[in-house]
């Protein structure tokens, strides 16, 4: 099959995209797939055959014209994350064309780029606790909002956000106005949240021939205030540890919850689900899901498919399969 692996991105999450995409075009079957990878950006969308070499792609029908032959795509790997990958807008190109790709159709990636809008959805399932929560969609009056519903400490992020670009937590009052303006900065939403305090994991989710499966969860023990952006993308920087530390009933526990959330969103292909296990309780809070995980040498899906001793290239094969047909 011809397939197009799709990097690059508009936002700041592009330099992890270039990363993500780099993994995977290592790991992709070579008997089994023809591989172009094209980098989207501001500039515009092309395949870098060489250094010197650029060739863009005709957006009409997202076909690449290579010595006089026109080469079209049987489906799409999408390896961006944030905008236009993550959120909804390539997946309804993609449809338009009717192009098979590997992710969450349209719709679901729209809603899933929204966390408050995601916890919305989600929040009445069995099981699944959400923090308290306030979602501001303008500056004007955002810190009195927040002050007056929700208790110290928060987390201040963009709320369609990735790699915890533009987050803060916030322990005083005094720390609230600038968190606030640093997260809309990044986007014209801001979601604030109550800390909640418990351990923290992240595990992948997919579907394989119909049935939905779910990775052994990473915990993540970093060793910065929260899970931030060098703490994600720093070796060493984090205790990351798959598969992490859960009793059996709490193993099974979140396998029941994730895959409720799955199904809930009608999601397709890997995602990633973030949640922490509540200190006393052992309460499963639901923090996001990421549609487009990262697939960096340091990103927890390589790491959780290693620890269900499956190669990679094969899991790739599955998820290409699954999505875009056999
Ligand atoms: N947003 C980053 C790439 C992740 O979820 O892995
Ligand atoms: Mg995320």
């Amino acid at each position: 099959k011809v397939i197009a692996l799709l990097t690059g991105g508009t936002t700041g999450e592009w330099v992890v995209s270039v990363k993500s995409a780099a993994t995977i075009a290592q790991n992709l079957d070579p008997a089994r797939f023809e591989v172009y990878k094209i980098m989207l950006s501001q500039q515009g969308w092309f395949y870098e055959p060489a250094d010197s070499l650029k060739i863009e792609v005709d957006r009409n029908d997202f076909s690449l014209t290579l010595e006089g032959r026109k080469i079209r795509f049987d489906g799409v790997f999408i390896a961006i994350h944030g905008s236009p990958g993550e959120d909804g807008k390539l997946q309804g190109y993609f449809d338009m064309l009717d192009i098979p790709y590997t992710t969450c159709d349209a719709l679901t990636s729209a809603i899933t780029m929204n966390k408050g809008y995601t916890k919305a959805i989600v929040r009445d399932l069995e099981e699944l606790f959400v923090a308290e929560s306030v979602q501001l969609l303008q500056p004007e009056g955002a810190a009195a909002r927040v002050q007056e519903r929700l208790k110290l400490p928060y987390f201040v992020k963009p709320n369609n956000g990735g790699s915890s670009i533009g987050m803060s937590k916030v322990k005083t009052d005094r720390e609230l106005q600038p968190a606030l303006e640093k997260a809309f900065k990044e986007d014209s939403q801001v979601l604030v949240e109550e800390f909640v305090s418990g351990r923290e994991f992240s595990v992948g989710v997919f579907r394989s021939q119909g049935t939905i499966r779910v990775l052994p969860a990473t915990e993540v023990i970093p060793a910065n205030e929260f899970f931030d952006f060098e703490a994600k993308y720093t070796p060493g920087a984090t205790e990351e540890i798959t598969p992490g530390r859960m009793s059996e009933e709490e193993r099974a526990r979140v396998e029941r919850i994730v895959t409720g959330v799955y199904e809930r969103l009608n999601c397709r292909g890997i995602v990633r689900i973030d949640y922490f296990l509540e200190e006393t309780t052992g309460n499963f809070y639901f923090i996001e899901i990421n549609t487009i995980p990262g697939q960096t040498i340091t990103s927890f899906i390589p790491q959780q498919v290693a620890a269900m001793g499956v190669p990679l290239t094969a899991f790739y094969t599955e998820l290409l399969d699954e999505t875009i047909g056999r």
